[in-house]
């Protein structure tokens, strides 16, 4: 924002039900580092990102922002800001070194420290059961491409539940399971690295089985408020050819509707299961499978952060070559400008997106679990870190949650991504997300001006 702009700062316009949840979010390997500590076993992205070639200048999350030593000091952050609410993962490698069997008591010990901590601070924790980093032992058995990890996935369920059940009310199954299964398996952007088509969709059912399979158990053992986070893409015809406009729909049926449909009406969209069937790359789908993954939810996560113009590439479908940054999908015109991340900004999509989630999945509450944009933030010599388009951004997203709302689509809550600046995946280090800065040299905390901007959005609300 500049000293021109006449836009009301941050949340002074916006009105939010009462009861809404404010909080941010996190993601374990992402920010905690200490990989070799208490007994940790190494997951799918230790040895990808060691794998030379595969991140940005060989990034890995060996350090991160070294929250794992540091999570009292970033706890009494979120207290200083204000949220309600910290959504963070929890490392299934920490806790099961080798995926299944032997429980690392020192792993659990570590999140019962950190919901202490946020219980003692007001801050209420969402917890993640999954966000990518599967342990590397059972990607050794065959990782998502093999059933068996759904049901590893329950035992890990009832190993934390056992463990957490009693102070954590907010249960997630899956962090975007898209991308585990699609940048993970198909475009080989993500661990495990692989480009595989008939992989890639057997990840995809897996991990949704995993996510009903892990629900299941933690309803048995009494959770109230269990959720399914996914990642949406609304997507635009670049023209109305009609190659163009199949294209639009296989990318939202291969990236929005595979994941959204299954859980929250028990049937995939047939369109992508004859697109996949046709490339060659069926559905695992065993008998009774889609009751499971349908096991009934009390809310769904949304997370968003851009839109995509798709045009057709000629590219072959179901393949490794059809998926993003390769082929059936380009952004020609993204929509207003673009974050370091290349992503365009696109609020009133968010509005549209959280409307029509509503439509397909009436009566289930809508949590945005993740939403925020990457700029190229640096310390200022008064100290501070100023993050115009950061803020612009938040507070034009906050204003398209309200939108929706009006327009009668059932939001409970907004969890900033992210806490802090920190591991971006492949594209490591450079990427910052944070409404609070790190220094990753010294590692020092720096609440960016989206950070006070949103706080004062917190306490308004208040
Ligand atoms: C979604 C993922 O859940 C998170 O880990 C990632 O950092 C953000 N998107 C930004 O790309």
């Amino acid at each position: 924002m500049t000293s021109t702009d006449t836009r009301p700062q941050t949340g002074t316009d916006l009105a939010f039900p009462p009861g809404f949840v404010f909080g941010a979010a996190t993601a374990a390997y992402q920010i905690e580092g200490a990989v070799d500590v208490d007994g940790r076993g190494p997951s799918i992205w230790d040895i990808f990102s060691h794998t030379p070639g595969r991140t940005h200048l060989g990034h890995t999350g060996d350090v991160a922002v070294e929250h794992h030593a540091r999570y009292r000091e970033d706890v009494a952050l979120m207290r200083e800001l204000g949220l309600s609410a910290y959504r963070f993962s929890v490392s299934w490698s920490r806790v099961l070194p080798e995926g299944t069997g032997r429980v690392e008591q020192r792993g659990l010990d570590f999140y019962r420290r950190l919901v202490d901590e946020l219980l003692g601070a007001g801050v209420d924790p969402w917890l993640t059961m999954y966000h990518w980093d599967l342990p590397q032992a059972l990607q050794d058995r065959g990782g998502w491409a093999d059933r068996d990890t759904a049901h590893r996935f329950a035992e890990y369920a009832d190993v934390l539940h056992g463990a957490l059940g009693d102070r954590v009310t907010h249960w997630s199954t899956l962090n975007e399971p898209m991308c585990s299964a699609l940048l993970g398996h198909l475009s080989g952007q993500h661990a495990p690295g692989l480009q595989d088509p008939v992989a890639a969709a057997r990840a995809t059912h897996h991990l949704l089985l995993a996510h009903g399979l892990g629900t299941r158990v933690l309803r048995d053992r009494g959770a109230t408020s269990l959720g399914l986070t996914l990642n949406f893409t609304p997507m635009t015809p670049a023209t109305d050819s009609p190659a163009d406009v199949d294209a639009a729909r296989r990318c939202d049926g291969q990236q929005n509707r595979m994941f959204l449909l299954p859980a929250v009406t028990g049937a995939y969209p047939a369109d992508v299961v004859a697109d996949l069937a046709a490339a060659g790359a069926p559905l695992p789908v065993e008998d009774g499978d889609l009751e499971v993954i349908a096991a009934p939810l009390d809310w769904l996560g949304v997370n968003y952060y851009f839109s995509s113009v798709v045009r057709d590439t000629g590219a072959p479908t179901g393949t490794a070559s059809s998926f993003i940054g390769a082929g059936c999908i380009e952004d020609v015109d993204p929509v207003g400008p673009t974050t370091t991340m290349g992503w365009g900004i696109d609020a009133p999509a968010f509005t549209s997106l959280l409307t029509w989630i509503g439509s397909v999945a009436p009566g289930l509450p809508l949590v945005v679990t993740e939403n925020g944009s990457a700029w190229p933030d640096e310390v200022s010599p008064d100290g501070a870190v100023h993050d115009p388009e950061r803020v612009a951004y938040l507070h034009d997203h906050l204003a398209a949650v309200t939108d929706a709302i009006a327009l009668g689509a059932d939001v409970r809550g907004y969890f900033a991504w992210s806490l802090l600046d920190n591991y971006e995946w492949a594209r490591g280090y450079d990427q910052r997300f944070g409404i609070v800065h790190v220094d990753h040299d010294t590692q020092v905390r720096t609440p960016k001006d989206s950070a006070l901007a949103y706080a004062e959005v917190l306490r308004r609300h208040r």
